[in-house]
């Protein structure tokens, strides 16, 4: 009977594919599904040659499998990996090794990891980030914790993950417990960051300017080619181009306003405001995301506050508006980093992950959603100062932002001024006003919390705890 080196549980896209490009390097691998269609669409999609096998019972998936046995899931987050997990700990073997490649909680990988060591069997949570096609010709990965796990499995990672420029893999180790986990969800809410962004650009320049789809098409073609490169911006550039087949419509008029989400945005922020954290920009794009789903409530105070609604066009000339929304652009996306990889940095050392920064980086820089050619400066910059708390700090980074922010202040008083929403791009721009302030009014906070609550404060000009007698 032939011994297979890899198997899936769940062959939906993300895992069929994943499973495909496995076999495509020249592993044998073997795919579960219940549902029968599914495991023949793998066998059928499989390339010539290749060992790809569909079977329908967990049982026969464990027992092709060489020894030790090397099982990914890809299924949905939550109760699902639990019940996997359940249903395998029979089969299993110690020293066998289970991957949990999904979107999971990393609270809900650290329970796992340590329900695994009671089983016997090694548990490993891992960030898999590229959608269909990184899946199936080479995503960015994100291991960590188990790291006997990780040294078995790091080969088969190393040949399926998405190549940067330099023909390094995209995939390293994470760090410690469920750091893999962590990693992606923070690559998560850079992704969030980075759409919301980009949504408020298309608002400024669409209502603002004017610009039609087309235009727009132009204008994020000719920035994917600079500096901005990226896939986000490439993928907005052929969106707007699309037409609808049924009406020939360009199609993204007839999407409903109403953004869905999974969660991860969400626990980003959540995460953050536990850590002490600031990262606003991804704040503001989970609370977009909920403003949009205020659908009814929104047509209705359109018409109740209709004459606050004023969506003025932006006087400035076009020529000149597209520079200042190329420099907003390019600092807000920085920004949007800058926060994530500043979490990443805090939660390495208060939850005890033990995260390279630079690994992070590099992992990201190609395969994953976030990509984008400025990647390779932060990963310079992490190399150079792998304990960086926040890249905003390094110089060369500096540079481009000092020039570029000039920009983002434009653009963001100008949609102000319009009365179109752009709460991302405000809050990059407040962030980085707040955090090159060598002083803030947060002296006068100190001086109320210790006026009714005896709070205590410190002083500038001496050493010490202290609390006054204040004049109520
Ligand atoms: C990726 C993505 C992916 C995520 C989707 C949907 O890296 O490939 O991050 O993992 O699930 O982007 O996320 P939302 O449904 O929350 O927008």
């Amino acid at each position: 009977m032939k011994q297979f080196d890899f198997a899936m549980i769940g062959l939906g896209v993300m895992g069929r594919n994943l499973l495909l490009n496995m076999a495509d390097n020249g592993f044998a691998v073997v795919g579960f599904d219940k549902d029968l269609e599914k495991t023949i669409a793998l066998e059928t999609a499989a390339t010539d040659g290749t060992h790809v096998k569909g079977v329908n019972e967990l049982s026969e998936m464990v027992a092709l499998l060489s020894i030790p046995r090397k099982i990914i899931m890809l299924v949905p987050a939550g109760k699902p990996v639990d019940d996997v997990l359940a249903s395998l700990q029979p089969l299993l073997h110690d020293g066998d090794i289970v991957i949990d490649g999904g979107n999971s909680h990393y609270t809900d990988t650290i329970r796992r990891i340590e329900l695994a060591k009671t089983y016997g069997f090694h548990f490993m949570g891992m960030g898999i980030s590229g959608g269909e096609q990184g899946a199936r010709f080479g995503p960015s990965i994100m291991p960590g914790g188990d790291v006997v796990a990780y040294k078995n499995v790091q080969p088969v990672l190393e040949a399926i993950a998405a190549k940067a420029t330099s023909g390094e893999p995209c995939v390293a180790y994470m760090g410690n417990g469920a750091a893999g986990h962590y990693v992606k969800m923070v690559h998560n809410g850079i992704e969030y960051a980075i759409m919301q962004i980009l949504a408020e650009v298309y608002a400024i320049l669409k209502k603002g300017k004017g610009l039609s789809n087309e235009q727009l098409h132009e204008l994020f073609l000719e920035w994917n080619e600079g500096e901005l490169q990226s896939y986000l911006i490439e993928i907005t550039a052929a969106i707007f181009k699309q037409k609808d087949t049924e009406t020939n419509a360009d199609l993204v008029d007839l999407i409903l306003d109403v953004a869905g989400s999974k969660g991860t945005g969400k626990w980003t922020s959540q995460s953050a405001m536990d850590l002490g954290t600031a990262i606003p920009v991804i704040d503001a794009a989970v609370t977009m995301r909920s403003i949009s789903t205020l659908k009814e409530e929104r047509v209705q105070a359109a018409l109740l506050y209709k004459n606050n609604v004023t969506e003025k066009t932006v006087d400035t000339d076009i020529a000149i508006f597209k520079e200042q929304m190329f420099g907003a652009l390019y600092s807000a996306i920085i920004v949007c980093y800058a926060q994530g990889l500043a979490m990443l940095q805090k939660a390495s050392t208060e939850l005890a992950m033990q995260i390279p920064l630079q690994d992070a980086v590099k992992v990201w820089r190609e395969g994953c959603i976030i990509r984008s050619a400025m990647l390779e400066l932060f990963y310079t910059v992490c190399n150079d100062k792998p304990s960086i708390t926040n890249i905003l700090l390094d110089e060369r980074i500096a540079a481009i932002v000092n020039k570029q922010v000039v920009g983002l202040r434009q653009v963001v008083v100008s949609a102000t001024q319009s009365g179109i929403p752009a709460m991302a791009l405000s809050n990059a721009l407040n962030y980085f006003d707040a955090f090159v302030s060598a002083q803030l009014p947060l002296n006068l906070t100190q001086a109320q919390r210790d006026f009714f609550g005896a709070h205590t404060y410190k002083r500038i000009d001496k050493e010490g705890i202290f609390h006054s007698i204040w004049n109520g």
